[in-house]
């Protein structure tokens, strides 16, 4: 019997490239789960990124083994954690139709999450049945492997908890099958809520997001990374050196407490009047290359064949416990 505890999750495959937002409001919670010794499964959920086809078709397996490989530059271990794409492990659609049967229509219509979805779709976009089973989803996606914990950030919280309510109205219908997992939401705000490098029409930080255009991508050049910053959104009353800057709300100042051992200095300094932000700008280009740089490494020694044969591993190790669960769902609901 192992002891070790069981954690699951999953990120969406809708680009080929995670951002730090990403990484700072996962990733990096999942890579120290991993070295605290946990049982990690971790998903690249390919299906979910079909719930909302907006534009042109997308290459989902490319992203699905683009995403793969930063988790793995990321600082998930393949020889510990299991990392997998959702639509290689069949059984997830199985219990995702099975749930279905269980969850009323008006519990997934009153979801928070579908009404913003729903919302930031354009007028001439499908609202999809898939849309609205996307929590049904998810909940297959985690009860699945009967896990201790799944840490997602906090907008993730309604799906946790309809997960949850899926799993009560199949137990108490058929028989406890699924245990009650907990909730690992991250409470440090500023890494699961990480600002974009730009700022909205009323100069506020807002998140990082691909929609936005104003990310900054784990794999990327030192150049790349250099430029991005170097457009980056400061204070816009500080035109010279010496005027005052104002730290929380410029996004290199908010990356540099983050990433630079010495913020605190060069907070004070910029309030102070006593750097420049092109200086600030420099400063956080280098710590910021110094902390990816271990991920580029990782991420250079990746080909596609070696991508390809740890997530068929990791869908090996997936499958071994979701038969073991799709057994007992069977025979709860005497379907065999
Ligand atoms: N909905 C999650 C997101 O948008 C991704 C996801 C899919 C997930 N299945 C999951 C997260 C299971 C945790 C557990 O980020």
């Amino acid at each position: 019997m192992s002891e070790r505890k069981r954690i699951l999750s999953g990120m969406r495959a809708t680009s080929p490239k995670l951002h730090i937002g990403n990484y700072e409001g996962a990733l990096r919670r999942w890579v120290e789960l991993q070295n605290e010794g946990c049982e990690m499964f971790c998903m690249v959920a390919d299906w979910h990124a079909l719930t909302t086809l907006e534009g042109e078709p997308m290459d989902i397996r490319r992203n699905s083994l683009e995403v793969a490989k930063d988790f793995v530059a990321g600082g998930l271990d393949p020889a510990k954690s299991a990392i997998f794409i959702q639509s290689d492990v069949k059984e997830h659609a199985e219990l995702h139709l099975l749930f279905s049967m269980v969850v009323g229509v008006g519990k997934l219509e009153r979801n928070p999450t579908y009404k913003d979805m729903v919302s930031a779709l354009s007028k001439s976009t499908l609202v999809s049945y898939g849309l609205l089973g996307y929590p049904v989803l998810q909940a297959s996606d985690i009860l699945l492997y009967k896990p201790y914990g799944v840490p997602v950030g906090k907008d993730q919280a309604p799906h946790l908890e309809l997960s949850r309510e899926i799993g009560r109205a199949f137990n108490s219908r058929y028989g406890e099958v699924f245990p009650e997992f907990k909730d690992l939401i991250d409470k440090d705000e500023s890494r699961s809520k990480l600002p974009g490098l730009d700022a909205d029409e009323n100069g506020k930080l807002r998140k990082m997001s691909k929609s936005y255009g104003n990310c900054l991508y784990l794999n990327e050049t030192e150049d790349e990374t250099a430029a991005r910053i170097k457009s980056a959104f400061t204070t816009p009353s500080k035109m010279r050196k010496t005027d005052p800057g104002i730290p929380e709300g410029c996004a290199v100042c908010q990356y540099l407490k983050l990433y630079s051992p010495d913020w605190e200095k060069q907070w004070a300094e910029d309030v102070a009047g006593e750097r420049g932000c092109f200086q600030s700008k420099k400063e956080l280009t280098e710590a910021l290359n110094e902390f990816l740089r271990p991920m580029r490494e990782r991420r250079a020694e990746l080909d596609d064949d070696a991508i390809l044969a740890i997530l068929k591993d990791g869908a090996d190790k997936a499958r071994e416990v979701a038969q073991k669960t799709m057994d007992e769902v069977r025979a709860a609901m005497k379907l065999a």
